[in-house]
């Protein structure tokens, strides 16, 4: 039997991106190496703030374009102190996304063994959810301007754009991943008390959607009540789907409500596979704990663990999160964002050891 081999693109990024996706790179790379199932051919680019700040590009102009050729993206993080985070974010990471059509941002959360929901009551399998965040429009799409700058009259404006297209094929993404999660429970979160025009068009999407899914429950919840519930009622949700905005907002609490924004991946899929899709972690760049040795590492192996079940490689993806929690389970082997001291190195080194078969 011939072994498969897939081609990842690594962008490390910035500040603590480059730290993590070379500790996923150093695990991914034993992973292969034990199951023999599988190869990974890795190619890295150095496409960050730095080189912006040599070329006055973070990617060069075809960048998204170059990528097409590989089976998945593993990125960092992008954003430095000393330069705009609009021009971060969207000369890279948005820049990879929206022409690689990557519209499904779906974002697991749990509490890992071994660490504690800042939530007093919660216990672990209390706080099960899958997030699914609209990754191509809405509040992120990019339409607006700013005129007569530095005048009194001075106007900017971001216009929201939701169209039924774009909406339809997220909620039936939802509605299809709900479908397979044991609970078949769907929220739909939006605003539409307030945004009558898009807000609205989702609620009535959600419910046409939902006729093709009968065995899935689904209700409605405005943004604001949501992090009521998610805070007061964390065991009534399951499945979760809001726009770029709303979701992008409500996934950095849940990362909290899980222990540390440390251990929160994400994926960005094209669920057609018409493209590649990129897998990160949710956080940034860090650049408070960079090159301190000190980043969790586990956002990023739980993302590569969606990367493997993305390519089919279901066996590796599980062996992986089962070392994760073996090394989760030990506080001894926390960073200091979940309240421990251990490093970086001191965690892969135990994932590594843990997928070797030693512990
Ligand atoms: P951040 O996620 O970088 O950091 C927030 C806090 O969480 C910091 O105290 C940091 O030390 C801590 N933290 C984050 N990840 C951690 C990890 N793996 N281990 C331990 N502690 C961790 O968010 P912040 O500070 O708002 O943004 C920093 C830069 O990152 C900005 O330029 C921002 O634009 C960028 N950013 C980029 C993202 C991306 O590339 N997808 C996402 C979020 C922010
Ligand atoms: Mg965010």
């Amino acid at each position: 039997m011939t072994r498969k081999t897939y081609k990842i693109a690594a962008i490390g990024g910035d500040g603590i991106g480059v730290e993590v996706v070379d500790a996923c790179l150093v695990v991914l790379d034993v992973l292969a190496d034990r199951d023999g199932g599988f190869a990974l051919n890795v190619t890295n680019f150095d496409w960050s703030t730095d080189r912006y700040k040599r070329t006055g590009e973070f990617m060069p102009a075809d960048g998204a374009d170059q990528l097409r050729s590989f089976d998945a993206i593993l990125f960092g993080a992008v954003g430095a102190p000393d330069v705009p985070d609009h021009l971060t974010l969207w000369g890279l990471r948005l820049a990879i996304c929206q022409p690689l059509d990557q519209y499904a941002n779906v974002r697991p959360t749990r509490v890992l063994p071994g660490i504690q929901s800042p939530l007093r009551h919660v216990n672990a399998g209390e706080l099960d959810w899958v997030i699914v965040r609209e990754n191509s429009e809405g509040e992120y799409a990019g339409q607006g301007g700013r005129s007569h700058p530095g005048l009194p009259l001075e106007v900017a404006t971001d216009v929201s754009i939701f169209t039924r297209a774009g909406i339809e094929r997220i909620m039936r993404f939802a509605f299809k991943l709900a479908q397979s999660r044991p609970r078949k429970l769907l929220t739909v979160v939006t605003k539409s008390n307030a945004q009558r025009h898009g807000m609205v068009l989702w609620d009535q999407i959600a419910a046409e959607v939902a006729q093709d899914f009968t065995d899935v429950t689904w209700d409605k919840m405005l943004v604001d009540a949501m992090t009521v519930r998610m805070t007061m009622k964390p065991a009534s949700l399951d499945t979760i789907v809001a726009t770029n905005l709303h979701a992008d907002i409500l996934s950095d609490l849940a990362a909290a409500l899980s222990g540390s924004i440390g251990v929160a991946p994400t994926a960005n899929l094209n669920p057609e596979r018409d493209t590649p899709s990129m897998f990160e972690p949710i956080h940034g760049s860090a650049f408070d704990i960079t090159g301190k040795g000190v980043a969790n590492p586990v956002a990023t192996f739980w993302t590569a663990a969606m990367m493997l079940e993305h390519l089919g490689e279901t066996p590796a993806a599980e062996r992986l999160m089962q070392a994760v929690e073996a090394v989760t389970a030990d506080p001894a082997l926390h960073t200091p964002d979940l309240g421990g001291n251990a490093t970086t190195r001191m965690v892969t080194d135990a994932v590594v050891e843990s997928l070797r078969g030693r512990n």
